[in-house]
């Protein structure tokens, strides 16, 4: 049976990738509730994400975050018009937890399932910041396992300009926060110890206009690895801020330029971004700088809306709800969606 489509419809957003358990409430693209339980002060331990005890603490959080949600929305589970789930792309195992939750309230509740792509959510995020925004816009996504620009022509219709071509930006911030000594994870970490240092370590230069709107940061990482190691070797001191500040500027100024050069390209005249990078205070100020000066207007989600959440899963629930595109209870999992 096909649902009828509400205009405003309450939507219950699932999360559970890597190592977030997440829930949010919205009602059309108001957002009424928005919880996290973390198991990242436990992965820090480990200096990255394990596995299996992520899936573990999924299943520990899951119902908890999910019943907190729908209190802070002052919202019935017999009130939601459907539930929108990460699907893919994470970690298999918890992927699975919150996809089988979400199953659960789909059936016994008889309400739509809607299966949500990761990245998909990360770029609509932007969504809850302006109730107004409406494609075409050209994307900015930085995370933890991608870096592109996306021109999003409709709702349901997107292009890929370019994307990393080895790790990606987030990728590179947590892997020289470990050769810095920073805890995992590391881009935060980079961003306050950047604010104490100065652009005056040599580093390569990123893919200009040569890569077109391709990226590539394992130069970059390699480099900031051996400026660190021949220092050692040599007996002297790293500044450890100067190397933040001077990696934090490579990575990111080619961000800022190579999304608003793709706006005037496609003559678009708005920008989003997306991921958890774009959480970046410098990264945010360079865009809000350089849009301005090109007169492009700038969506950016709040800052707890750029690292993972359920609020852009449930916002992206809503683009799809609006299409009638909804998953059925066979609906798997899955590690990895392409981008393109
Ligand atoms: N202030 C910051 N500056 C730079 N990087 C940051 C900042 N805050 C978070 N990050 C980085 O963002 C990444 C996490 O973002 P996100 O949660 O979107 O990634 P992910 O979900 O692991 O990957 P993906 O969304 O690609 O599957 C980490 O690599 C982290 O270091
Ligand atoms: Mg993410």
């Amino acid at each position: 049976m096909q649902p009828i489509i509400k205009e405003n419809p309450v939507i219950l957003g699932i999360e559970s990738s890597c190592d977030e358990t997440a829930a949010a409430v919205i009602r059309g693209r108001k957002l009424l509730s928005d919880e996290i339980i973390s198991s990242a002060s436990v992965q820090a331990i480990y200096g990255g994400v394990v596995p299996e005890i992520a899936s573990r603490a999924h299943t520990d959080a899951v119902d908890t975050v999910v019943q907190r949600a729908l209190d802070r929305a002052g919202v019935k589970k017999e009130e939601l018009d459907a539930v929108a789930v990460t699907y893919g792309a994470g970690l298999l195992g918890a992927l699975l937890v919150g996809l089988s939750f979400a199953k659960g309230l789909s059936y016994g509740l008889n309400i739509p399932l809607i299966g949500v792509n990761h990245i998909r959510g990360h770029l609509s995020a932007a969504y809850l910041e302006d109730e107004g925004l409406k494609p075409p816009f050209m994307t900015l996504l930085a995370s933890g396992g991608h870096t592109a620009i996306i021109h999003t022509k409709t709702e349901m219709q997107f292009e890929v300009l370019g994307g990393t071509l080895d790790d990606a930006a987030g990728e590179a911030f947590d892997k020289v926060a470990r050769v810095l000594s920073l805890p995992y994870p590391g881009g935060p970490h980079v961003e306050t110890l950047a604010k104490e240092g100065k652009n005056v370590v040599p580093l390569p230069k990123m893919l200009k206009g040569e890569g077109g709107y391709n990226f590539s940061y394992s130069g970059l990482k390699t480099a900031v690895i051996n400026y660190c190691h021949s220092k050692k070797q040599k007996g002297e001191e790293v500044n450890r801020a100067d190397v933040a500040h001077s990696f934090q500027r490579a990575a990111l100024d080619i961000l800022v330029e190579k999304v608003v050069q793709a706006a005037k390209e496609r003559a678009v005249d708005t920008v989003t971004a997306g991921g958890g990078v774009i959480a970046n205070g410098y990264l945010r100020e360079a865009l809000q700088t350089a849009c301005k000066k090109a007169g492009l207007k700038l969506v950016l989600p709040s800052k707890k809306h750029c690292t993972d959440n359920a609020a852009m899963i449930a916002a992206e629930g809503l683009v799809q709800y609006q299409a009638g595109n909804f998953a059925s209870l066979s609906l798997n999992a899955q590690a990895s969606i392409p981008l393109r």
